[in-house]
């Protein structure tokens, strides 16, 4: 947690910034130079913000965008504009959510709470900096922020468990940001056993050892181009009368290199990244305790690189997966779906109520769905829409992409049960349907268990800044899978 967040009646002496919320239309806050603002050509646009000098002191005008067009969720955009305008002052304090209810008096009623969250959320991820690596620090200096005139209850519940979920995604970003010659298999596997101790999570870590006895061959044949060790981590958040049971699985690549059907320079240079839905997931473990989310989680997160050593795989090589059923690799570069495929079978195994997988998968799908949005696809219409609505209710993008039945036929193998590329065209698709052959059965002969695939290759990482975002790792996805958990019953 980056900044201490308290609330307060009014704004105190310390804080030398205070940020006022505006809508574009309404003129509410009269602690505002409404003229000076209006002759400077301020737009109170989400996301904008302005300061000017008045006799008061320094006040930051921050743009709410329409009151019609506001929700709870506009206030994340509104925390992090003003956190990174507000990032030379140590203290500043912010009344947006009391101006945003002053103006929506006669209209529908914000809810608070959710609101609360989101200004905290924004106010924490707008003051992310990754900097382990640079040798002077880009000043940044606003470590306490006061929220002015909302101190009820639901208020400080909310901005805790907005500043927990923002926790969980700066661990996300941290851990894609991390080079891959530092994070490795083993590496990674260290920082979330520390990450879990102090979360209320347990925590078991396979080694080579104990991945060969499980017989998880597709991470073996991944690794198997590699000097590092592989690693697949569980991590369990049970808490006390919990009712239903989720399993969350990670995409944790630690570099992708593409293996022997190596990637070109251009193509490899952001492939530290492949691990950002094991990332998500590990991010999203973090927060559960803290945002009382009631029912038991499952983690399982496979952990490798993808190198092209003596005796890397090779195409044409067959594995043997967990569940018994063969792939032939005819690229090294679909690395992802086999190591997934492993980790769907073992989290099929505890028999959870539903599964999500994250996985920066493949690069189809960002051609299909553009860098910001995810894709989703899935086995069950229900729990589809329960991961969408909750991805909706947490800011984050996705789209439901089909898995026909047909096109199954598009990864049949001569000599395995399946290979693991399709043909030209629908390559998320195709990786969606490999998947699919993984996830089990709720019981013998009984419907497959209720399985969600989000393939985050494209917003898993920004290469162009904006309010949220710095350019890096995004950690998408940790805020659905948390808000997934709380709402899933
Ligand atoms: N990690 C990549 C997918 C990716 C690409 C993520 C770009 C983010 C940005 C994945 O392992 C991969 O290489 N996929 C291949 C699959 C193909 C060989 C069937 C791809 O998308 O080209
Ligand atoms: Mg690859
Ligand atoms: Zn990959």
């Amino acid at each position: 947690m980056a900044l201490t967040i308290t609330t307060a009646r009014s704004a105190p002496a310390a804080a030398k910034l205070v940020g006022v919320g505006v809508f574009t239309d309404d003129d509410r806050p009269d602690s505002l130079p409404k003229d000076l603002l209006d002759s400077r050509g301020f737009d109170a646009k989400l996301g904008k913000t302005m300061i000017v000098e008045t006799k008061k002191g320094l006040v930051a005008a921050v743009g709410l965008g329409s009151v019609e067009d506001f929700t709870e969720q506009s206030l994340r955009k509104a925390g992090a504009s003003f956190a990174r305008a507000a990032r030379r002052h140590k203290a500043a304090a912010i009344s947006v959510l009391a101006d945003a209810v002053a103006a929506r008096k006669d209209g529908e009623a914000i809810d608070q709470e959710k609101a609360a969250e989101c200004l905290a959320e924004g106010l924490e991820l707008g003051c992310y900096q990754f900097e382990t690596y640079k040798s002077t620090s880009a000043r940044h200096d606003l470590n306490k922020v006061t929220i002015a005139r909302s101190t009820s209850a639901p208020v400080k519940r909310g901005l805790g468990v907005g500043q927990a979920i923002a926790s969980g995604q700066m661990l996300a970003r941290d851990f894609v940001n991390e080079p891959g010659g530092t994070l490795t298999a083993p590496e990674f596997a260290r920082r979330v056993t520390r990450m879990a101790k102090t979360a209320g999570l347990t925590c078991k870590v396979m080694d080579l050892a104990a991945i060969k006895r499980a017989k998880l061959g597709g991470v073996l044949g991944v690794n198997r181009g590699s000097t590092n060790q592989p690693r697949f981590v569980e991590l369990t958040y049970s808490p006390p009368k919990a009712k239903a049971t989720l399993a969350f699985v990670g995409k944790g690549i630690t570099f992708d290199a593409g293996g022997l059907s190596i990637k070109s320079g251009k193509g490899m240079m952001t492939m530290k990244m492949d691990m950002g839905g094991a990332a998500a997931v590990v991010g999203a473990m973090s927060a559960l305790k803290a945002a009382n989310v009631p029912v038991r989680v499952r983690a399982y997160v496979p952990m490798t690189d993808n190198m092209l050593g003596g005796d890397a795989t090779r195409p044409g090589d067959v594995l043997k997966i967990r569940n018994g059923k063969t792939i032939e690799v005819l690229n090294t570069d679909a690395e992802g779906r086999l190591i997934l495929a492993d980790a769907l079978s073992v989290a099929s195994e505890a028999k959870p109520d539903g599964i999500v997988d994250l996985a920066t998968l493949t690069g189809a799908c960002m051609v299909a769905l553009g860098p910001k949005i995810a894709g989703l696809m899935s086995n069950d219409d229900d729990f589809a829409a329960k991961v969408a609505d909750a991805a909706e209710g947490a800011g984050e993008r996705v789209w439901r992409l089909p898995l026909p039945a047909d096109y199954r036929s598009m990864v049949d193998s001569p000599v395995a049960d399946m290979k693991n590329i399709g043909g030209p065209h629908g390559g998320a698709i195709t990786a969606g349907l490999i998947l699919q052959e993984f996830v089990g059965k709720q019981s013998k002969d009984g419907d497959p268990i209720p399985w969600v695939h989000l393939d985050i290759a494209g917003p898993a990482w920004v290469d162009s800044e904006d309010v949220e975002n710095r350019k890096g790792g995004t950690g998408f996805g940790v805020r659905t899978l948390v808000s997934l958990a709380r709402t899933y019953a």
